[in-house]
């Protein structure tokens, strides 16, 4: 299918004072295999009906997606799984209880409902019910199951906030529901029940700590810790290039008295040269680089938050503000990887290169 521009409907929307005219509006365009960027609670997703095959396909246009990139389906009750899914594991039933609505995907062998556009050619699904107001509204609105990938293009950083979205996708969908800045800003937690250990494909809000105190063991797929080639991710969408500005990213590790130490010497050494140079540390950290945006006037110091989850929050945003300010090289503090750490630290690896220094 060809990419050809659109006339995109886009509408404001109050999560806490949703107007139910809108939300029907855009819930029937997605029932008439329309497309339909949306926010949710992790980030905001682009999507079309997850049961027809020509909806589907258009998202894979709207974004540039490889079509082998499976899709992740929403849906708006527990009960409309049912007949997506076959063989529902008991693990299954217990992350459902404990954790939808939220930000967990879980992976489910797939009915024959679900058309192999949507699954990318695999005989499983990974699905999802958002927490989202909006995002439950518009499902429940459309009467289908919306399958909605993050609403970028592809390669780029998950869009949180709306100004990403409309800059990037004005003209390429049908529709653009407007809402606030997403609360968690990284994508939902993928679980993998097919083994007997369960496994996290992608790492996000619901940490593994959490998924422990449900499911006992659970490992993180092993080709996330180790940037090895030729060790395969199991969610097709981790083996391709990720959350990448233009600006060339780099990690920096030992703390925050190196990376002050360090800084400076790489400022000093590129004292003369034209590029643009962003620092990127959690807030309390910033005052540390007063003297050298002083002395440097091509230096951003930039705030990634002040705590864990704030950074998860900020991090795509900050990523695409790069873009905005042009900054050629931004070095970046590095996060533990506990708890929601672990999501931070994926995203970053993936959008630097996996570049430490
Ligand atoms: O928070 C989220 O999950 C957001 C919002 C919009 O809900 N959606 C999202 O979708 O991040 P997407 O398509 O950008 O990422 C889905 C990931 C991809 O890496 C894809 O390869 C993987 O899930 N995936 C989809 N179906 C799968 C399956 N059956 N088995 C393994 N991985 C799968
Ligand atoms: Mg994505």
């Amino acid at each position: 299918m060809e990419f050809m521009k659109k006339n995109t409907l886009i509408e404001k929307i109050d999560p806490d004072n949703i107007d139910s005219k809108v939300v029907e509006q855009f819930g029937k365009m997605l029932a008439d295999g329309k497309t339909v960027i949306f926010p949710t609670e992790t980030v905001y997703g682009l999507g079309a009906n997850a049961l027809d095959e020509q909806a589907a396909s258009k998202i894979y246009v709207a974004k540039g997606r490889p079509s082998d990139n499976p899709l992740l389906v929403h849906v708006a009750e527990r009960d409309a799984i049912n007949p997506l899914v076959v063989d529902m594991d008991e693990r299954a039933k217990k992350l459902i209880d404990r954790f939808w609505p939220g930000p967990l995907t879980i992976v489910f062998k797939k009915s024959d409902l679900i058309p192999k556009v949507t699954s990318g050619g695999l005989d499983t699904v990974a699905i999802r019910m958002p927490s989202d107001k909006v995002a439950r509204a518009l499902i429940k609105a459309s009467g289908v199951p919306i399958a909605a990938p993050s609403a970028n293009l592809s390669g780029k950083p998950s869009p949180t906030k709306p100004e990403h979205i409309i800059a990037d996708m004005d003209g390429r969908v049908d529709g653009i529901l407007v809402g606030g800045f997403c609360d968690f800003g990284v994508e939902s937690t993928i679980v993998d029940l097919s083994d007997d250990v369960p496994m996290v494909l992608r790492p996000g809000a619901i940490t593994l700590e959490m998924l422990k105190e449900v499911l006992g063991d659970v490992i993180l797929d092993p080709s996330l810790s180790s940037h090895d080639d030729n060790i395969k991710a199991k969610a097709p969408g981790m083996k391709y290039k990720h959350y990448s500005p233009n600006a060339n990213i780099f990690m920096v590790t030992g703390g925050i008295d190196r990376f002050v130490e360090l800084s400076e010497f790489l400022l000093e050494t590129r004292a003369n040269d034209e590029k643009k140079i962003a620092i990127l540390c959690m807030k309390q950290n910033i005052s540390r680089f007063e003297e050298l945006k002083l002395k440097f006037k091509n230096v951003h110091v930039l705030s990634l938050g002040s705590t864990y989850e704030e950074v998860a929050r900020n991090l795509f945003d900050v990523l695409i503000d790069l873009d905005r300010r042009n900054i050629d090289v931004a070095y970046a503090e590095t996060f533990e990887e506990k708890g929601i750490g672990v999501a931070i630290m994926n995203r970053l690896k993936k959008s630097a290169g996996y570049k430490f220094v």
